[in-house]
């Protein structure tokens, strides 16, 4: 065994993380952590986790749930396309595995949802099988383990450190390496001031050698993040607001969200959008006045949005409202819909201020 595995396997059996809800659990729920904590830290994960579980105990459970349902639950945790494909794969699993979660780690590749890393994650924790994984963490660990150079995301520097996690793999205690490599990465050997004091493999780290701990791994070439522009249109009667569903697979696809003006617009302009849509979809006739509330920036991985959330009540609920897609709903309801989180603060922040 190489004495990098011996040494994570001693370090994490005194300093790694015993407690984690989902360790020592069935197959079913490592998936579920696992694709949770694919781009989300674990202190965000827990309470999703046990609120998850709590709904959906067993893989049938989220097999049978609508996916309106599985996203209401998946509400604030981001990527949603992470929940789209956990109810595709669980309904899947029921088709092809009989409900049981496959142990063959071909089967679990071959999942929606899952890459190489997740699917070796789960097999080693959930059936002790013997694959390397390479999430974020483990890429800067092996980077500065290995002192590669070279942005980790870009395919070559990617496949060197596949190489490095397959030759550091040890033949036992896979569950333990497993974990051990991951919260050496969160715990030790952190983007951000890492503490190599306390690392079990300081003597043999490259990088340590060399003092380059803190420029590797080499940091992507920062292209600025395109920013783009819209307005939400908060349709407020009584305690009412309207949401419209997103359609298809984008970032939001699936979630509840508000009538979006995209682009940005002069004054002038954006009340033509405004009436354009009130007239097209509500069958409102009259202008109608509204007032924009402060803008804010969300920002996604690829772009940065700068939403302008317009408030506008409407004395009655319009009759022509049975578009499919479309719903009222009162205001504290909303906050427990699919809603991806600008929306939530928007809704939080329309309460506040009728509480005034
Ligand atoms: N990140 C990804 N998987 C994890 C796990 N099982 N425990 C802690 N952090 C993780």
């Amino acid at each position: 065994m190489s004495d990098f595995a011996t040494q994570i396997i001693h370090w994490h059996h005194q300093h790694g993380r015993h407690h984690l809800p989902w360790q020592g659990a069935d197959a079913y729920r490592v998936w579920l952590s696992e694709i949770m904590l694919q781009q989300t830290q674990v202190a965000t994960v827990i309470p999703y986790y046990q609120r998850f579980v709590d709904r959906f105990p067993n893989l049938s459970d989220i097999a049978q749930a609508s996916e309106e349902e599985v996203l209401e639950h998946w509400s604030g945790l981001g990527y949603y396309s992470r929940g789209r494909n956990l109810h595709r794969a669980a309904q899947q699993i029921m088709q092809q595995h009989g409900g049981i979660f496959p142990n063959l780690y071909s089967d679990i590749l071959a999942l929606p949802g899952i890459g190489r890393s997740t699917a070796a994650a789960i097999s080693a924790f959930a059936f002790q099988q013997r694959h390397a994984i390479l999430d974020g963490n483990v890429k800067r660990v092996l980077a500065r383990f290995c002192a590669i150079e070279g942005y980790p995301g870009d395919k070559k520097i990617e496949a060197k450190l596949w190489q490095q996690a397959d030759r550091l793999l040890p033949q036992n205690e896979i569950k333990t390496y497993t974990q051990g490599l991951m919260d050496l990465g969160a715990l030790i050997c952190t983007r951000r001031k890492p503490q190599c004091v306390r690392c079990p493999v300081q003597k043999n780290c490259a990088a340590y050698q060399q003092q380059r701990v803190a420029s590797l791994p080499t940091p992507r070439q920062r292209k600025t993040l395109p920013e783009k522009s819209s307005a939400m249109i908060l349709l407020i009667s009584d305690n009412q607001i309207l949401l419209e569903k997103r359609a298809g697979s984008g970032i939001w696809g699936g979630l509840w969200s508000f009538p979006e003006i995209q682009g940005c617009f002069p004054e002038i302009e954006q009340s033509q959008h405004v009436d354009a849509y009130c007239t097209r979809h509500l069958g409102l006739e009259s202008k109608q006045s509204y007032v924009s509330l402060p803008m804010f920036t969300h920002s996604f991985t690829h772009f940065k949005l700068h939403i302008t959330p317009l408030l506008l009540h409407l004395p009655g609920k319009p009759k022509q409202m049975s578009e499919l897609g479309k719903l009222w709903i009162n205001l504290e309801d909303a906050l427990g819909a699919a809603i991806p989180t600008p929306v939530r603060k928007i809704l939080k922040s329309v309460q506040m201020l009728r509480q005034e």
